[in-house]
């Protein structure tokens, strides 16, 4: 079961996709989280992809492509896998097409993750996350038990760099320009379900979950 996670930042892909990853066993693959990691440990596709992430741009198609590519050929990834946050532009999606044709796969289904903007900015200005074990906060709609400590492991929590509200704005505006127009790529594909996107993180994934069940 191969499952695609498409929304605006903040829309809460990563918050379902970790639940479903731990609920099925499928990985979650992240671009996101897999170029910050690459930023932590200073490697040159670290520091290529680091005045990109702070702008709050798209990192080069390749880039991520590349990323991808060589993730999707690991073993953990036979029985199915989650894309959060790819693809991202219509160039990625055909590259994605491509790569899973060459392995006889295909995408099941497409999650929109669909919500206004105007509730995006407080939910990723108020988001803290656990660099050490990638758990995720919000400092009024899930608070830790300690405020700005991981209740899982007790790292000081931190916020990302594109979390600030200037750089936010500016990745909505790259979201409506450069990812939007997969909604349709998707859709014409027959492969777009709708999830909305402002209920409870619980309601989202009941709704979720539900789909990927009409999917089989
Ligand atoms: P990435 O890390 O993918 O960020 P994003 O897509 O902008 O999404 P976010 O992680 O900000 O939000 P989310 O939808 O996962 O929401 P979350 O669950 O965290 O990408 C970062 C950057 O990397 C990009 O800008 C780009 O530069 C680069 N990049 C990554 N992939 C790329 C690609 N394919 N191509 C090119 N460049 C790429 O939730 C957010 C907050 O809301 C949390 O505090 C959470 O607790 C809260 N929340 C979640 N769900 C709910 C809910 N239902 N109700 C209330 N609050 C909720």
């Amino acid at each position: 079961m191969i499952t695609v996670f498409l929304g605006p930042p903040g829309s809460g892909k990563g918050t379902q996709a970790k639940k479903l990853s731990a609920q099925k066993q499928w990985p979650q693959l992240s671009t996101g989280d897999m170029l910050r990691l690459a930023i932590s440990e200073g490697t040159p596709l670290g520091q290529k992809a680091n005045s990109y992430i702070s702008a709050g741009a798209l990192v080069p198609d390749d880039v991520v492509i590349g990323l991808i590519r060589e993730r999707v050929s690991r073993p953990d990834c036979e029985a199915g896998f989650i894309l959060d946050g790819f693809p991202r532009t219509i160039p990625q999606a055909q590259a994605l097409d491509q790569l899973l044709s060459e392995q006889s796969k295909k995408i099941a289904g497409v999650a929109l993750f669909e919500i206004a903007d105007s509730e995006l900015v407080n939910r990723l200005t108020g988001r803290r996350t656990c660099p050490s074990c990638g758990s995720m906060f919000h400092i009024d709609t899930l608070k830790p038990k300690k405020a700005g400590v991981c209740d899982q492991c007790g790292t000081t929590l931190a916020q990302r760099d594109d979390d600030k509200e200037e750089v936010i704005r500016k990745r909505l505006q790259v979201y409506s320009n450069q990812t939007f127009p997969l909604v349709e790529y998707y859709r014409t594909q027959g492969k777009l379900f709708v999830l909305d996107a402002r209920k409870s993180p619980e309601q989202v994934m009941t709704n979720l979950v539900d789909q990927l069940k009409s999917l089989k």
